[in-house]
């Protein structure tokens, strides 16, 4: 059984080990500054806890999901371990920054999202050019464990994160606001809430099936003089669109600032 070692269990480390380590082929470990905490989620779920030393002898893959600010702190000491893949998902770090502090060829850069933590993320994966058949399978299967693998071209990491592992965020606050509105019309925030989120499934499932333009559903539920064209009018009149493609657009650039300073 291959040895996954993870380095980092704050947010997006601990959910990805609460998702996979109950149910992995993998044997995983893990270790973070916090020494506690990385023995409460070895307690919770089954992987283990072990000090960065040990991790980085002993695994044969190791993913960092460190901050990217923290990630050059540890370079000297990453790069001391040879003969290891390696799996990163700091947002803006490339994989020719990754094989030149790792002194290493087998890297994939990753990023997923949160939903890892219920098995429901989409995570993006690039490879570098010498990564071997077997580390890609291995690499593939531990992400498909998560949710679903998103083969994708380097270049398009920033769209990427914009699109998904931030843009989940503002999803979070569509329900939250879309709630907060039920609540306002004298619904609770529970049932609001709960009504929104399966109103966005119905959606989802709706432009995923039919294949139909996402436009041209509004416009079916729009009828004349009815409430549905009340609220998309308001919409229009605040830029909502207007304000969505924006709000890609500057998590984008700040992708690309963190990939030009984080080096
Ligand atoms: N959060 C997301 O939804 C998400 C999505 C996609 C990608 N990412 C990427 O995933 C990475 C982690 O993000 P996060 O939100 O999970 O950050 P986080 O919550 O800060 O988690 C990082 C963890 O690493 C610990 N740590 C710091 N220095 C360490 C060291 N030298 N050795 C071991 N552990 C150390 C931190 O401890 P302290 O808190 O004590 O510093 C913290 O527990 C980032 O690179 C981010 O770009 C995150």
């Amino acid at each position: 059984m291959k040895k996954i070692g993870i380095i980092g269990i704050g947010n997006i480390g601990s959910a990805i080990v609460r998702c996979v380590a109950p149910r992995s082929e993998f044997f995983l470990q893990h270790c973070d500054i916090d020494q506690a905490l990385a023995d409460a989620l070895a307690e919770e779920t089954g992987s283990k806890s072990v000090p960065l030393d040990r991790l980085l002898e002993t695994s044969d893959i190791i993913v960092l999901a460190v901050k990217p600010q923290v990630l050059p702190s540890l370079y000297s000491r990453l790069s001391e371990t040879t003969g290891k893949a390696w799996i990163s998902m700091a947002a803006g770090i490339t994989l020719d920054t990754l094989r030149t502090h790792l002194k290493a060829t087998s890297i994939a850069r990753i990023m997923p999202n949160i939903a890892a933590s219920i098995g429901r993320s989409i995570t993006a994966i690039a490879f570098t050019p010498q990564s071997d058949a077997s580390f890609r399978a291995d690499a593939e299967k531990l992400i498909g464990s998560f949710g679903t693998v998103f083969p994708l071209d380097e270049g398009l990491f920033g769209a990427f994160t914009a699109i998904s592992g931030s843009a989940i965020a503002a999803v979070f606050q569509f329900l939250n606001g879309m709630a907060l509105g039920g609540v306002k019309e004298g619904l609770s925030y529970r049932a609001a809430l709960d009504i929104i989120a399966e109103t966005c499934l119905s959606a989802v499932h709706l432009v995923k099936e039919s294949g139909i333009h996402p436009e041209q559903l509004a416009s079916q539920v729009c009828s004349p003089g009815g409430t549905a064209i009340e609220m998309i009018a308001l919409l229009e009149n605040r830029s909502f669109k207007g304000t969505l493609i924006d709000c890609i657009g500057a998590a984008s650039r700040r992708s690309r600032t963190l990939e030009a300073n984080v080096r």
